[in-house]
């Protein structure tokens, strides 16, 4: 007898395609060719599907696809995605860890950023910047890039870890670099002098440098990132392993590093383009002492909607990832297990739907009388939504304002005229010039 599945099959497939013969669409999605476009979204729609690296990968476009898999009501979405692209290099950090696990984890985690936290981790920060600002040169042409990748690197080793870590900095500053690009590898064996060989050995240089520090963060009752992870404990008093602290500090490192080096570097290149929000934000900072204070940073008010906009159009995480760990539905189409998900947030903040002349710098768009952040709840996902959303994103708020500040005060900052900064969208965004600016002193 045959039988007959008499349930209506009324979900939707996914259109899509599989791109070129034998590697689909790698080359597109590892070289960032579909990041920085609306490509996808304008040909097929909220979800569309391609074929990466040997897999089925679907892509999420628009507020209400990426709303319903970063809210994820079915729970049908887990960060083996993220685990696919750099699990090697950021094992059991805390983006890559799902369920009970992870909500234990950042319930624990999370005494490591209350306010009170924080405001002990500015004062050291305010140093380290004042100290590495002024050494930044005056008149003639400045890479902010990686002038300020050093500088968020410092108050990284800083106020996470209490350390001056003098001739190690390059190194470790190599190890990063090495493990965040090793996500897109092309090849995704350690062939040596390759990215995924490099990204390996970025992560035991890194855990070789953490590792022997425990048992002296634990003993301490210092202020950093590292002993607060040390010393946390949740409500059960249960706290983490030395092998948690040292997965945890790695992740931390490079989730707070970049994205605040891109945060800093799109701000610049703004405030550099339009003076005229340079020196409103100037007004603001000149009212405050030499560095901000913690209950300052509200007053703050032009540079907290210049970063709002910043990171809209340069969103320092472009794309999140998830993997569909059963079969499921969202807005009525299929998706199947097994499925990687990415999560284009970059689409979502360039849609004149909901942000009206999408590629204009528009600060304005933040305040009171416009938010149009609200014009739809997941119009805007810098830090993510849902249960991974950023912990760290008062932490990031709080340097980024807190170096602009001090910036600020000291310089006016330029760009050449008519200059437009190249970005590369290979891994997480940066420009492929280091944009080039100069500083006034004022
Ligand atoms: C402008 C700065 C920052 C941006 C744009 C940013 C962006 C994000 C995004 C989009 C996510 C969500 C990932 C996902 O859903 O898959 C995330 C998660 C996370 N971020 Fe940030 N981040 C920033 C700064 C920081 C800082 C400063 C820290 C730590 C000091 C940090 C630590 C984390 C952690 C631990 C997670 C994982 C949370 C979880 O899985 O529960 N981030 N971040």
């Amino acid at each position: 007898m045959t039988v007959v599945d008499a349930t209506p099959n009324v979900l939707k497939e996914i259109p899509g395609d599989r791109g070129l013969p034998l590697i689909g669409d790698t080359v597109a999605f590892m070289t960032g060719r579909n990041t920085a476009s609306l490509r996808r979204w304008e040909k097929y729609g909220p979800l569309s599907w391609s074929k990466v690296i040997g897999q089925t990968w679907v892509t999420a476009d628009g507020p209400d696809a990426c709303g319903a898999i970063l809210q994820d009501r079915d729970r049908a979405f887990d960060a083996s995605g993220w685990s696919l692209l750099i699990g090697p290099f950021f094992k059991r950090g805390l983006m890559l860890l799902d369920g009970a696990e992870h909500h234990r984890h950042r319930r624990i985690m999370q005494e490591a950023f209350t306010s009170d936290r924080l405001a002990r981790y500015l004062p050291p920060m305010n140093d380290t910047l004042v100290a590495g600002l002024s050494r930044w040169p005056l008149d003639g042409r400045l890479d902010f890039y990686p002038a300020v990748k050093q500088l968020t690197l410092d108050v990284a080793t800083r106020t996470f870890m209490d350390a001056d870590v003098g001739a190690e900095a390059d190194r470790l500053n190599t190890a990063f670099v090495d493990a965040v690009r090793a996500g897109t590898a092309i090849v995704r064996v350690p062939v040596p002098g390759l990215r995924w060989a490099k990204g390996l050995a970025g992560r035991r240089a890194l855990e070789g440098y953490l590792r022997p520090r425990v048992p002296g963060k634990r003993a301490g009752d210092g202020t950093d990132l590292f002993s607060a992870l040390c010393h946390a404990r949740d409500e059960d008093g249960i706290g983490f392993t030395d092998d948690d602290v040292v997965n945890h500090m790695i992740f931390l490192l490079m989730a707070a590093h970049d994205t605040s080096t891109i945060t800093l570097t799109s701000i610049a290149y703004h405030l550099a383009k339009h003076p005229q929000w340079q020196e409103r934000c100037r007004e603001e900072s000149a009212a405050l002492g030499d560095t901000v204070s913690y209950d300052e940073l509200d007053r703050l008010t032009s540079l907290d909607l210049v970063m709002k906009e910043s990171l809209r159009l340069v969103v320092p995480v472009p794309g999140l990832v998830r993997r569909a760990n059963k079969d499921t539905e969202v807005l009525g189409y299929r998706i199947r297990k097994g499925a990687y998900i990415a999560v284009h947030t970059w689409g979502v903040h360039h849609m004149p739907e909901y942000w009206p002349d999408p590629e204009r710098f528009d600060p304005e768009r933040f305040a009171e009388h416009r938010r149009e952040d609200k014009s739809h709840r997941h119009a805007y996902l810098p830090f993510g939504s849902g249960i991974h959303k950023c912990i760290g994103m008062y932490f990031g708020g709080m340097e980024i304002k807190a170096a602009m500040h001090q910036l600020l005060r000291r310089n006016r900052i330029s760009v050449e005229p008519g200059y437009r900064m190249p970005l590369d969208w290979s891994s997480l965004p940066r420009p492929r010039d280091g944009l080039p600016v100069r500083l006034h002193a004022l």
